[in-house]
């Protein structure tokens, strides 16, 4: 099969479209004719060998795939073959075949077609754990989502509208912010001409949030801690810039602080990602939730789509198509 995989860990240039065996079927798993994959900044992490999780190489990157079963393993029970489906996998997406155990797949609602069903799953997974099980976001709360225009944070949006949570987020262009307003944010914040905290501060009158969905990292998460209502709570999804953050245990429990730190694929070892997606894609199929897709690229075109996020080009996700 054709896929996308690194010999070595390095720039956009390690990417290599070419062919590999088809991966081996295995009883509780499901083979899937591979037709939309997500773009998950994690991707460009696993390509240069800051993620860490490290399969021999080579490998085939890519979590995300949504695709058709074409061919069922021993004991497969709630899928047949034909049937529309999506899940994550821990890598090996960005291919033509993924094999993926039946546990981690969800049926694509009816009228959803592969590519939106592809930029749905790790966005949504990450904002239903971000926001539902570690964050316990409750109707009326005030939550800071960073990054508004990212693959998480435009499902943090989305999400967060039918929660009925006050989301504000943070974006560093715009255009982004508008389309923030567009999707739903309650209030938006440029942090690249405004103090993201003062602004928090400001049009929560001074009271702060009650959660944070913080994915860059560095002094972003510093000050988030000060961006929180008494008690508050962090759930930590990423860290984009590659800083590291420092702040006193005393800004802490000065704010009674709650610091969760999510990681699907752990979670997905603890057989918890297939129930969290098959639950958030309830709201999915009953058209309340709907993840954004910026564009559709092919497979070959991997390191064009590395370089659109790298770039900070896109609102929303990035598809593959092989
Ligand atoms: N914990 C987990 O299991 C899990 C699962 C999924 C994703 N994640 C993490 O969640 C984060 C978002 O992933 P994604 O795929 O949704 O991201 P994405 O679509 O690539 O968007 C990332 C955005 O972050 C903003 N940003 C702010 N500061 C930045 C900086 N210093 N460097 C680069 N970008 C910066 C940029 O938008 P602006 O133009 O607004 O600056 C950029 O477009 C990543 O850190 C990812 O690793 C974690």
């Amino acid at each position: 099969v054709k896929a996308v995989r690194i010999h070595e860990h390095g720039g956009r240039d390690v990417l290599r479209y070419e062919d590999a065996d088809a991966p081996a079927m295995r009883p509780g798993h499901v083979r899937v004719a591979v037709r939309a994959i997500g773009v998950n900044r994690g991707d460009i992490a696993h390509r240069e060998g800051a993620f860490p999780v490290e399969p021999p190489k080579p490998f085939t990157l890519g979590f995300e795939f949504a695709g058709e079963a074409v061919e069922l393993g021993e004991n497969v029970e709630d899928f047949a073959i034909g049937d529309g489906v999506c899940g994550q996998i821990p890598y090996g997406a960005y291919a033509e075949e993924v094999v993926a155990p039946e546990a981690e797949l969800a049926k694509i609602p009816a009228g959803v077609d592969y590519v939106e069903a592809a930029a749905f799953v790790v966005t949504f997974c990450t904002a239903w754990f971000a926001l539902v099980r570690l964050g316990r976001a409750q109707p009326g709360e005030s939550v800071l989502v960073h990054g508004g225009g990212s693959g998480v944070g435009t499902a943090c949006i989305s999400l967060g509208q039918q929660l009925d949570v006050r989301t504000i987020v943070t974006a560093g262009s715009d255009w982004k912010l508008e389309r923030c307003r567009e999707l739903g944010a309650s209030e938006v914040i440029s942090y690249a001409k405004q103090d993201f905290l003062a602004e928090v501060l400001r049009v929560t009158d001074g009271a702060g949030v009650q959660l944070v969905v913080e994915q860059i990292g560095g002094d972003v998460f510093t000050r988030s801690l000060q961006a929180l209502a008494r008690p508050g709570r962090i759930v930590a999804v990423g860290n984009t810039s590659g800083q590291p953050s420092t702040f006193s245990t005393i800004a802490l429990l000065a704010k009674e602080a709650e610091i969760h730190g999510l990681y699907l694929d752990k979670r997905q070892e603890r057989g918890e990602t297939g129930p969290a997606l098959r639950e958030v894609a309830q709201l999915w199929a009953e058209g309340r939730v709907r993840p954004v897709v910026d564009q559709v690229m092919a497979l070959e075109d991997a390191a064009d789509a590395h370089r659109y996020l790298e770039d900070r080009s896109n609102f929303g996700k990035v598809i593959l198509a092989p």
